[in-house]
């Protein structure tokens, strides 16, 4: 018995279709989201349960948790994402899920679920890497928006520029040799004393706070786009405790701001640099860190100043939201590219 329940032609019927309505869902991590999206572009419905409360006490996601959270809320989730766009299962198209990367017993949950309901709907399943998702939340934000572009990612587990083509080809220009940046920010905003999740917490402390009160060093990297944040990181490390063991006064702020200009310093130069060698017209910024408004503030200056048109997704559907898995589902509809029902999730699965 085969379990490819749609084949390209019959994919290709479905995208002559006016109104293509997908459900996306997401559990690669600590949120429960499912989201109804038209036509790749229209955002009909984005629920999210977010996690947090579960694992602050821990100090962060604790996988087993964060998979029974995920069982226990997907269909509520599901549910409520349905009632708000004014939809019932019957008028979904297709349903698209994220099958990596990400914690294989938070992923296996919502790729569970989609495939029994892409099954009993007799629907086409659609499997969504979660970083073409946050890249493919730009085309919520942006309707007009299309690649080729330039695409800087930076979530908790990534920091990539990389290059997409018009055909949603996706090819790796520079990446971190270690830590993530917003693996960076969570760590400093852990000895800051600040709680999970830091990176948020960092940013709005670092708005009261002197951007040059600690001076850190600048990451060298061995390819000229790539980054490097651990260096970093143990310099402020090393700072801070330096300043405990000596009870020398410090001033929170001013730590977050410094720890925080040194990160964005070298996201916005190394991506300029990027987008200027390789001659890119459009900029996207894509994922969790996304949301920080130093960055923001930074690249639309930088932008500005070289002649690069700027995208940013909205600050609502930076975080994970299943949205961006719905629109990035619906690329691949018109791609012709659906998945099986042997379908596993994968959670080192790369996109570059
Ligand atoms: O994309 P995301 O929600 O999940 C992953 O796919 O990893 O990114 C989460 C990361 C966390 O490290 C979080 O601390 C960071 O993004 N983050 C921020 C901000 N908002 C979220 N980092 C710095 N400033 C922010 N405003
Ligand atoms: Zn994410």
């Amino acid at each position: 018995m085969t379990f490819v329940q749609y084949s390209r032609n019959e994919l290709a019927n479905l995208r002559d279709k006016k109104d293509l309505l997908v459900l996306g869902i997401e559990t690669s991590c600590d949120e429960t989201a499912a989201s109804v999206v038209q036509n790749g572009r229209e955002i009909l419905s984005n629920s999210v349960y977010s996690q947090i409360a579960l694992h602050t006490i821990y100090g962060g996601v604790v996988p087993e948790i964060a998979s029974r959270a995920h069982v226990e809320k997907i269909d509520v989730v599901v549910g409520q994402a349905l009632r708000d766009a004014g939809k019932t299962f019957g008028d979904i198209d297709a349903v698209a899920v994220t099958y990596g990367p990400g914690l294989v017993g938070a992923l296996l949950v919502g790729v569970s679920y989609a495939k029994a309901l892409a099954y009993s709907l007799k629907k086409p399943l659609i499997a969504v890497n979660h970083i073409e998702g946050h890249i493919c939340a730009n085309y919520l934000t942006y309707r007009d928006l299309n690649p080729s572009c330039l695409c800087l990612v930076v979530s908790g587990g990534h920091s990539h520029i990389i290059a997409v083509g018009a055909d949603d080809s996706y090819h790796l220009i520079g990446c971190t040799q270690d830590d993530a940046a917003g693996e960076a920010f969570d760590k400093a905003a852990r000895v800051l004393g600040l709680s999970y999740p830091g990176g948020p917490a960092l940013d709005k402390l670092a708005q009261d706070g002197d951007d040059m009160a600690l001076q850190l060093p600048r990451p060298k990297t061995q390819g000229k786009y790539d980054f490097s944040f651990s260096g970093l990181k143990t310099a402020f490390i090393n700072a801070l405790h330096t300043m405990k063991q000596q009870k020398k006064e410090y001033v929170p702020q001013d730590m977050a701001a410094s720890f925080r200009h040194a990160v964005v310093e070298s996201l916005v130069e190394k991506t300029m640099l990027a987008a200027k060698d390789t001659g890119a017209g459009k900029l996207l910024l894509a994922g969790g860190v996304s949301a920080n408004r130093l960055l923001r503030k930074r690249m639309e200056e930088a932008c500005g100043q070289n002649g690069i048109q700027l995208y940013m997704p909205d600050v609502s559907l930076c975080g994970d939201n299943a949205a961006m898995i719905a629109a990035a589902g619906y690329r691949k509809i018109i791609r012709g590219e659906a998945a099986d029902l042997y379908l596993n999730a994968v959670p080192s699965l790369r996109l570059v």
